[in-house]
């Protein structure tokens, strides 16, 4: 990829290499559907950010940086999102949860998940007209 985007801003590879490899917001490896970020600036540090980063790491089984295998989740740190007040402060999507304690990760994935489903729900509805009920359940089933 970044073969491409040199050869069509005719800009050497090390450069491109050099602003994917700076600006955090840049990745090699792709995100996945719903991206979760860990806001460890000092307010979210200081407030017990990492004990929560490390229970979205045992949840979703993979670490910063890493997409889970099913595409659905990819896990990130940052510095401070400017919602200090709210520390610790987690973005999932667009979605923001602020004052996220450990045992709050369950329910951020389950809403998440239930988010996913509820969105395929709609498309679903909105291209057929109406849910079988199998489909609702088969949907269920495999989002977990
Ligand atoms: S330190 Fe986390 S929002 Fe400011």
């Amino acid at each position: 990829m970044q073969e491409v985007v040199s050869d069509e801003l005719t800009v050497p590879v090390a450069k491109i290499y050099g602003v994917i490899t700076f600006y955090s917001f840049f990745t090699m490896t792709p995100k996945g559907k719903h991206p979760v970020s860990i806001c460890m600036g000092t307010a979210c540090y200081v407030r017990g950010a990492e004990k929560v980063l490390d229970e979205f790491k045992r949840e979703l089984g993979i670490q910063v940086g890493q997409t889970t295998k099913d595409g659905k989740f990819s896990l990130s740190s940052l510095r401070c999102v400017g919602a200090c007040g709210l520390a610790p402060v987690v973005l999932v999507g667009d979605k923001t949860y602020g004052r996220v304690a450990p045992d709050d990760v369950k329910n951020i994935l389950k809403d998440t998940n239930f988010n996913i489903i509820s969105d395929f729900v709609f498309k679903l509805k909105k291209s057929r007209g109406t849910l079988v009920p199998a489909q609702f359940f088969t949907l269920i089933s495999s989002s977990w």
